[in-house]
C-alpha cells in the first residue's frame, strides 16, 4: 500500500514555534526521508471560515502567510503538494455523505470541539459548520487516502473521529476508504509548547507566541521576557525545571552540540537542569542560551522567508498548481466513494439494464 501524508493548518495567523515543533519540523523531515509516496499539505481556509465567517479577510490575508511559513521551513513544492482546501469542491461532497454516518451526540463528545466551544463562548449559538468540522476534516484526510497524519496532540480527537467514519463507511458501503494513523511528536515538550507567559497554549489573542517570521530582535526580546519559575528569585535559590517555560523550550529545541558552541560549561541539558535545580544558576544566563538556540534554528527559516517574500506571485502559482494536483486525487476518491455508494447511476449499466427490464423495454 502506498504511504501518503495529509496534514494542514488553518490560515488564521502566521505560524509560530509551537506549530514548528508540533508538526512543521517533522513534516520537513518526513518529506526529505523519501519514505512517502505522496505528501499533501493543506491550507485549511474553509475550516478557518467555520469560526471566522464574519472575518473572511483575515483568512484571505493569512493564506500567503502560511504558505510563506511552509516554504521557509523547507517544505518543497517539488516533493510536497501544497494546496488550498476551498479549491477542492470534492471535499464538500465527501463531507456531505459522511454527515450521514455521524451522530450529533458523537460530535458533542469530541473533546476538541467541546473545548473550542467553551473557548469561543459559542454555547448554543455554535455555527453548524463549526460543529461539523470534524466531519470535514475526515473528508480532508480520506480524500487523499492518507495513511499518515502528522499533527499536534490537540488534533488526536479529529483523527479518532476520522477513523470511526472510515470504519463506518467501509462497513456500510464496502472497503473504500483508508484508516489513517496519527503521527505525534516524539518529544513531550513538543506536544504542547506553552506560550512565553507559561500559559498552556500559544495564541495570537494572548500575545504570547514566538512567530517563525519574527525578527531576530523580536525573538530575543520575547525570550528575555519569558516566564520562569516564579519562586526562583535569587540566583542562589534552587529552581524548578518542570513546568518552567524556558526549560520546556530547551527540551524542544536544544541539541547537545549547541552547548559546546554557546554554553561550554555544560555538556548537555541534564547538567544545566541539575545546576538550576541545585541553585546558583540565574534565569538570564539560561535565557541567553535559549535565545542562541532558537536563533540558530530560526535564522535559516527567516532567510528563506526573505527570499520567498520577493516572489509572491510565484507562491500563488505553487498553491494553484498544488490545488490542481490535489483536486485530481480527491476527485478519484470521490468517484470511488460514489461507486461504493452506488450513486454513480450513469456509469452503472447493470442498474440501467435492471430498470429497463423491469419495464420490459429491452
Ligand atoms: N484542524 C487543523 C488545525 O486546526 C487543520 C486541518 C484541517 C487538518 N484539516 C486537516 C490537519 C486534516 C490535519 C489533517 O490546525
Amino acid at each position: 500500500m502506498s504511504k501518503i501524508i495529509l496534514t494542514g493548518d488553518r490560515p488564521t495567523g502566521r505560524l509560530h514555534v509551537g506549530h514548528y515543533v508540533g508538526s512543521l519540523r517533522r513534516r520537513v523531515e518526513l518529506q526529505n526521508s523519501g519514505m512517502f509516496d505522496k505528501i499533501y499539505i493543506m491550507i485549511a481556509d474553509a475550516q478557518a471560515l467555520t469560526d471566522n465567517a464574519e472575518n473572511p479577510e483575515k483568512v484571505r490575508q493569512n493564506i500567503v502567510e502560511v504558505a510563506l511559513d511552509y516554504l521557509s521551513c523547507g517544505l518543497d513544492p517539488a516533493k510536497s503538494t501544497l494546496f488550498i482546501q476551498s479549491q477542492l469542491p470534492e471535499l464538500c461532497e465527501l463531507s456531505f455523505y459522511y454527515m450521514n454516518l455521524v451522530t450529533v451526540s458523537r460530535l458533542q463528545r469530541n473533546p476538541t470541539v467541546k473545548a473550542e466551544i467553551q473557548m469561543r463562548n459559542f454555547e448554543a449559538s455554535i455555527p453548524v459548520g463549526f460543529f461539523t468540522y470534524p466531519i470535514s476534516q475526515a473528508a480532508d484526510i480520506t480524500a487523499f487516502k492518507a495513511t499518515t497524519v502528522p499533527v499536534g496532540e490537540d488534533q488526536l480527537p479529529m483523527i479518532e473521529q476520522t477513523k470511526e467514519i472510515v470504519r463506518k463507511f467501509n462497513s456500510v458501503y464496502g472497503d473504500t476508504l483508508v484508516e489513517p494513523e496519527v503521527l505525534l511528536p516524539d518529544n513531550k515538550a513538543c506536544l504542547r509548547l506553552p506560550g512565553i507567559d507559561g500559559k498552556a497554549k500559544m495564541s495570537k489573542s494572548l500575545n504570547n507566541c514566538i512567530y517563525l517570521s519574527d525578527t531576530e530582535e523580536d525573538v530575543r526580546k520575547k525570550v528575555m521576557s519569558m516566564f520562569t519559575d516564579p519562586n526562583h528569585l535569587q540566583v542562589s535559590d534552587p529552581g524548578r525545571v518542570e513546568g518552567n517555560p524556558v526549560f520546556i523550550y530547551l527540551d524542544a529545541f536544544c541539541k547537545d552540540d549547541m552547548f559546546a558552541e554557546y554554553l561550554p560549561d555544560y555538556a548537555n541539558l541534564d547538567e544545566l537542569k541539575a545546576h538550576y535545580t541545585r541553585g546558583g544558576l540565574g534565569d538570564v544566563k539560561v535565557k541567553k542560551f535559549l535565545n542562541n538556540v532558537l536563533q540558530e534554528e530560526l535564522a535559516p527559516i527567516r532567510a528563506r522567508r526573505k527570499e520567498w517574500e520577493k516572489q509572491i506571485p510565484a507562491v500563488y502559482d505553487i498553491l494553484k498548481e498544488g490545488s490542481r494536483v490535489a483536486r485530481e486525487a480527491a476527485s478519484q476518491t470521490l468517484d470511488d466513494v460514489k461507486k461504493s455508494m452506488k450513486i454513480n447511476y450513469f456509469e452503472d449499466n447493470a442498474l440501467i439494464t435492471e430498470q429497463a427490464q423491469k419495464y420490459q423495454n429491452v
